[in-house]
């Protein structure tokens, strides 16, 4: 079948051919990343839909706004060649009325940990998603799990406001020296590129330990060693449906989640582990 691109709310209706829907919301410059959450969403649905539209509502007054990578030719070559049904790319002035008043608020978990650093950050995040998923309707959503708070807040969404949708989270693709494949990864040099490594070594180096102490000590010891250069904006270990930090009686999955910047690039990585496993 001929990959249909959609602009608006028509278009969409139009190409719905009947059975399940899943779609996978994306800012494009897609990756192996996004499309193992197609691949995901292909054999779990009838029809594939790949959201490609970079929400300005997300992105606060110093962010990668206008600098973030639109590569809107290799997207629609990468999902043609996932097999994807339907490219739903609408147009910023389409999506948000100058006039817009309502939004969704992602409530006190979306102002810790990463909404700590990036106010607003998760109210844009879930508008965006629910106008997706308002316009889309599908019966699957796919998301990666790179982006666990706004994987835990958009499970929190479809719970709290009773969306007849299930959210399936996808484990992060990493390139083999450890590094999280990212749309932001483009803007590192050979060198930055070293030092950001040291995320996913802190990460692996935490996950090895077994009391909440040792795994913060012993990422937060990798961290450092990286020196000046990487300028670390959290580390935490949460519970990864709350995001709340877990304490030293805490039993079960956990997150382990770092943000840091490299020069002006700012990256997110996680892991999940098991604590006090019996
Ligand atoms: O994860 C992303 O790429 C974005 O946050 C999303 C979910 C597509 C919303 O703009």
């Amino acid at each position: 079948m001929e990959l249909i691109v959609a602009r608006g709310r028509e278009d969409l209706v139009k190409a719905r051919r009947g059975g399940t829907v899943a779609l996978v919301p994306t800012m494009g410059a897609l990756h192996e990343g996004h499309r193992s959450l197609i691949r995901q969403a292909r054999v779990r649905a009838d029809q594939v839909v790949v959201s490609i539209f970079v929400n300005p509502l997300q992105f606060g007054p110093n962010e990668d706004f206008s600098r973030y990578p639109r590569t809107f030719e290799s997207d629609l070559d990468a999902c043609r060649a996932e097999d994807v049904d339907v490219v739903f790319h609408p147009a910023a002035e389409d999506m948000y009325a100058p006039d817009r008043q309502v939004g969704v608020s992602a409530g006190q978990m979306g102002r810790i940990v990463e909404g700590a650093f990036r106010p607003g950050h998760f109210d844009g995040v879930l508008t965006v998603v629910l106008k997706l998923f308002n316009l889309v309707q599908p019966d699957l959503a796919v998301f990666g799990q790179k982006d666990a708070q706004q994987l835990a807040l958009i499970r929190r969404m479809v719970a709290d406001l009773d969306l007849p949708i299930e959210i399936l989270g996808v484990p992060t693709v990493r390139e083999p020296d450890g590094l999280a494949l990212s749309s932001r990864n483009r803007y590192l040099s050979g060198d930055d590129r070293r030092v950001a490594l040291a995320l996913s070594r802190a990460l692996r180096a935490g996950a090895a330990q077994l009391t909440p102490a040792e795994i913060r000590r012993t990422a937060r010891a990798v961290l450092d060693e990286a020196g000046p250069e990487l300028d670390v904006d959290y580390l935490a270990l949460v519970d990864p449906a709350t995001f709340t930090e877990v304490g030293d009686g805490f039993e079960g999955m956990a997150v382990l989640a770092v943000a840091a910047s490299v020069g002006s690039t700012r990256l997110i990585d996680n892991v999940t582990l098991t604590l006090n496993p019996s």
